[in-house]
């Protein structure tokens, strides 16, 4: 939930840590920090608030010049977002300084340990106990990575941990358990962060670092071990994103440019998972076909808006695949003693593949002797990491707090995965599979279509502005649309939107209705279930009746609905189980641009983070 930025080389490290954290602010935005081993000692300098005020701070006082250092953009979880408890974190000689992302569950004992041994701690955080812990081994062992991997074995909870010492000027020391780390390395220079997106302006040569592993960067190399100080094989990979991806592209906020490349994305996210005949070929799902014909249930875990393509997913995998299709959200999953086994196929849906409610769920599912397929973004994360086999999505990175084309790369991935167990257990005939292949083929087109007709629904937004509430309604895989577009517009307007089944508005919801009150309205196809058509337009009839203003999303050419829409969008036909492809999109549009029209920060809201990390 926080961004780390590490630097050893021959540049300026201040330069680089700080162009690093501006890629990561997403990751959180409550304080920020950087530290720099230099003549002889360590300069450090931190702020509350955004990386603009640190910026403020360097200007006005600077640090020494050093071609080492680290850095911090921080998502408060333990204390208020202050300067004290920004990091990095210092011992009290200050020789030491570290910064960490993620939870440190028993800081409280370590903390009462230090002050009986006379360390002066000055901050509310969890994370300043390493600093302390850090120095105190430092003295004996003169040696940062071995202090590191000493003090890790004392740590219980998720953490990624960079440190300097004053001693080391040339090493900075990592170490990750359930918590994002990446390395890159270049020539005569290696880079530590919790994103790739932090150095890939300099390198695209990545390390994974695997759980409980500590690694040393020098200029001349790496070198990782375990905590145990085994020394640990490591993977290299080629990150393909290139820096331009993670500009906004002209647009004005990252959100709208991700938008706008849905249609790149769902095309991205299809190819090469079709061969010359048709059939489903998806390599990266390492688990044996006969083992997925054994499955006897298949239990989705995810969080935010994965939960709701979650929730479109089960309709697929029911109907094409015939296999019982639980839909879980991740924090909620592992309390409630889940009945899970050999046979109980779990997925995990994870843009960032660092959620740690979807991490801790998939470990469950594991302990419980249970396949886990992740279905993820982020190439190289924990999550498609500690799962038996991965179908990535290929929507680039996301940086927009709000999920948008990660979303519907989502659902294609769920498409695919719900269509190869029909494929693998024969519940759909080759040339029905190749049918379903060819409307998913024809899907970036149409999201393009969707994306070309948006002026109306952003004059509609800003035309609402004003209103404090909005209710959302849907039928079948429109109702989970309808629950995605309630959280976008909470999350971006910061305000009060709720998703419901329509079928269940006259048991409790209606009584919300009143005059002008925006109530969208997510319409099935007509061709689909009828009867679920004839049903939504008499929903329609209820809330007007009671004077609600309908924005009504419906494919073109029914025309049932156009008398009782006071706002009709149109989208195009598309097969019933696919329609959240081009539903959804009009959705996201009218929340932006209604955030926008009230001022709000649209890529960071308020109180949230790209990535949540922790419990
Ligand atoms: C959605 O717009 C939010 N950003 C949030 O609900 C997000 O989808 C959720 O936190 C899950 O994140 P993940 O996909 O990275 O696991």
């Amino acid at each position: 939930m926080c961004g780390i930025v590490g630097y050893v080389g021959s540049r300026s490290a201040l330069d680089v840590v700080m162009a690093g954290l501006k890629r990561l602010e997403y990751r959180g935005y409550d304080s920020a920090g950087v530290a720099v081993p230099a003549d002889g000692g360590l300069a450090a300098a931190k702020k509350a608030g955004k990386l603009l005020n640190l910026e403020k701070e360097l200007t006005e006082r600077p640090l020494p010049a050093g071609t080492t250092g680290i850095g911090h953009t921080r998502w408060a979880t333990h204390g208020a977002p202050t300067d004290d408890n920004a990091h990095p974190h210092l011992d009290n000689a200050g020789r030491v300084a570290v910064v960490h992302n993620g939870i440190i569950e028993n800081f409280a004992v370590l903390r009462a340990e230090l002050a009986e041994r006379g360390h002066e701690l000055l901050s509310e955080t969890d994370t300043e106990v390493v600093a302390h812990l850090l120095a105190e081994e430092f003295s004996v062992t003169a040696d940062l990575a071995e202090a590191m991997r000493l003090v890790c074995r004392r740590l219980e909870g998720a953490f990624t941990l960079v440190a300097v010492h004053a001693d080391e000027p040339g090493v900075v020391v990592g170490a990750r358990r359930n918590s994002p780390l990446v390395v890159g390395v270049g020539e005569g220079e290696a880079f530590l962060a919790s994103d790739v997106a932090a150095f890939i302006a300099h390198t695209r040569s990545a390390i994974e670092l695997g759980q409980d592993q500590v690694v040393e960067l020098r200029r001349d190399g790496v070198t990782v071990t375990g905590f145990d100080g085994s020394v640990a094989d490591v993977r290299s990979y080629h990150v393909d994103w290139d820096a331009a991806a993670a500009e906004k592209g002209g647009h004005d906020y990252f959100m709208l440019k991700e938008i706008a490349e849905q249609p790149k994305a769902v095309a991205d996210t299809l190819l090469g998972r079709v061969d010359a005949s048709g059939a489903l070929t998806l390599d990266e799902v390492r688990i044996p076909a006969a083992e997925l014909r054994e499955v006897d249930k298949v239990v989705i875990v995810a969080c935010g808006t994965a939960f709701h393509a979650g929730l479109i997913a089960k309709y697929a995998v029911e109907h094409w695949a015939r296999i019982p299709c639980e839909v879980e959200p991740a924090s909620e999953f592992r309390y409630r003693d889940p009945i899970l086994g050999s046979r109980s196929l779990v997925i995990a849906v994870s843009q960032s593949g660092e959620t740690m409610d979807t991490l801790m769920a998939l470990r469950h599912a594991r302990e419980q002797g249970s396949k886990v397929l992740a279905i993820c973004n982020t190439n190289g994360s924990t999550i498609p990491r500690e799962s038996d086999a991965v179908l990535y999505t290929h929507a680039g990175p996301e940086v927009a707090v709000a999920s948008t084309k990660a979303f519907l790369t989502q659902l294609v991935a769920c498409y695919l995965v719900a269509l190869y167990l029909a494929q693998v257990r024969g519940a759909k005939w080759a040339d029905e599979i190749r049918a379903v292949v060819r409307d998913l083929a024809r899907m970036p087109g149409e999201v393009e279509r969707v994306l070309e007709t948006m002026e109306p629904v952003r004059e509609l937004a800003r035309s609402l502005a004003g209103k404090d509430t909005v209710l959302f309604l849907g039928r079948h895989v429109g109702h989970p649309v309808a629950l995605e577009g309630a959280l976008k517009l909470k999350e971006l307007a910061y305000m009060h939107a709720e998703g419901f089944a329509a079928g269940e508005l006259k048991h409790g919801p209606i009584a919300l209705v009143e005059e002008d009150l925006p109530v969208v309205v997510v319409v099935p196809s007509p061709r689909g279930r009828s009867v679920l058509h004839d049903k939504i337009v008499s929903n329609i009839q209820e809330i007007r009746a009671r004077g609600a203003r309908t924005i009504v999303i419906a494919e073109e050419g029914d025309e049932t609905v156009a008398p009782y829409a006071d706002h009709l969008v149109r989208v195009p036909v598309t097969p019933v189980l696919l329609q959240p492809l081009v539903a959804t999109v009009p959705l996201q549009v009218f929340a932006c641009e209604l955030a926008t029209a009230r001022g709000n920060e649209v890529d960071q809201p308020r109180n949230l983070a790209k990535s949540v990390t922790v419990e």
